[in-house]
């Protein structure tokens, strides 16, 4: 694993509440990660449970409620959204609504590519080529001159991730950026991101999802978020093959396609109703959904711990979790 590039520490964003006039959401709980030279990180979890709002804090869109993100030389990226936008880039879910209709997508590449590398006239087009041919819209001077309307979703989602490159960041932020393609289209896109890495100087990447599977095609290591928090952490071949905490349980047991299931079952009582809200939870935010919920659970937060060499894990019944639902090898019982 290389250095850390950049790295999140305690982030929180609290957000007024929408529904009350005197109470607040947090978005965000005391997040902290890095994300290291050449890797892939996935952000995991359903929705509402703070992915955007830390792209958002990351891209410089959203200022954050406490905590900080430092890049490795020191600057505080979460102070200086000008440096902010050039290093970190960002891959938006929609690429139907991400570019602008009239333009072409010479224009909304030629832009970026003058600004950021500083360069104008018949070599920000030259460049602007290099990068279609890099996203696979090939031959490049024909895309150069095609509208929005005219491309499919796949085709929009290449040019957005070349509009991302055009900046040179370090840094790519992908939210979602696949969940409103074809399906069809979806693994030749994961694939395209997974190979500018490396390229145009992207030297790590932040990738949002709430579909577990597909992280196994990009990600290196995954961060599990629940409710604002990290509830599990570890690389992205341990967590899709022995899930620590019964909530990664449950997300892995909604992947529809049997093979990428590689873990045990989850137990049925997991899918029982949400009742958080109708509680004054002070523990576990998984409580009032997890079958090993016990008495601690409800009085206190489980600390994030490292429970193996890949893993990091915030449960007090993590091992319990693990030989109650099988996953538990007899090797790694010591049996
Ligand atoms: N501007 C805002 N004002 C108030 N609450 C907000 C705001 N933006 C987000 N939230 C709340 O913060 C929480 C996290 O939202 P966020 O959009 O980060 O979730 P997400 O994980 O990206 O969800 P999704 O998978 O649906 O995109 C939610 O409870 C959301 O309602
Ligand atoms: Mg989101």
């Amino acid at each position: 694993m290389g250095r850390s590039l950049l790295s999140v520490e305690n982030l929180t964003k609290r957000y007024p509440s929408r529904s009350s006039s005197e109470g607040e959401v947090v978005a965000v709980d005391r997040v902290s990660f890095e994300l290291h030279r050449g890797e892939v990180v996935a952000l995991i979890g359903e929705s509402g449970s703070g992915k955007s709002t830390i792209a958002k804090i990351l891209t410089g869109v959203e200022q954050l409620t406490s905590g900080r993100v430092l890049w490795e030389d020191g600057a505080v990226a979460s102070k200086a959204p000008r440096l902010l936008r050039q290093r970190i880039q960002m891959v938006f879910q929609d690429p139907f609504s991400s570019l602008n209709p009239v333009n072409t997508v010479g224009y909304t590449l030629m832009r970026p590519v003058m600004n950021y590398q500083r360069c104008n006239g018949a070599e920000a087009e030259r460049r602007v080529k290099e990068l279609l041919d890099q996203v696979q819209l090939s031959p490049a001077s024909l895309y150069f001159n095609k509208r929005p309307f005219e491309l499919s979703g796949g085709q929009r989602q290449r040019v957005v991730i070349a509009r991302a490159l055009a900046a040179k960041p370090q840094v790519i932020v992908a939210d979602e950026p696949v969940s409103m393609l074809d399906v069809s289209v979806r693994a030749e896109i994961l694939r395209l991101l997974r190979s500018v890495m490396g390229q145009q100087g992207v030297q790590a990447m932040l990738y949002i999802t709430h579909d577990l599977a597909t992280a196994e095609i990009l990600a290196d290591r995954v961060l599990v978020l629940y409710k604002g928090r990290i509830v599990e952490h570890g690389t992205a071949k341990s967590i899709l093959r022995r899930p620590m905490h019964p909530y990664t349980r449950l997300l892995l047991e909604s992947i529809p396609n049997p093979r990428a299931r590689r873990g045990n079952r989850v137990p049925v009582s997991l899918r029982g109703e949400n009742r958080e809200g109708e509680l004054r939870l002070t523990g576990c935010l998984f409580a009032p959904r997890c079958p090993l919920a016990h008495d601690r659970c409800w009085r206190e937060v489980p600390p994030l711990e490292a429970r193996s060499d890949e893993g990091y894990v915030a449960c007090f019944n993590a091992s319990q979790s693990l030989v109650q639902t099988g996953a538990v090898t007899a090797r790694d019982s010591g049996a």
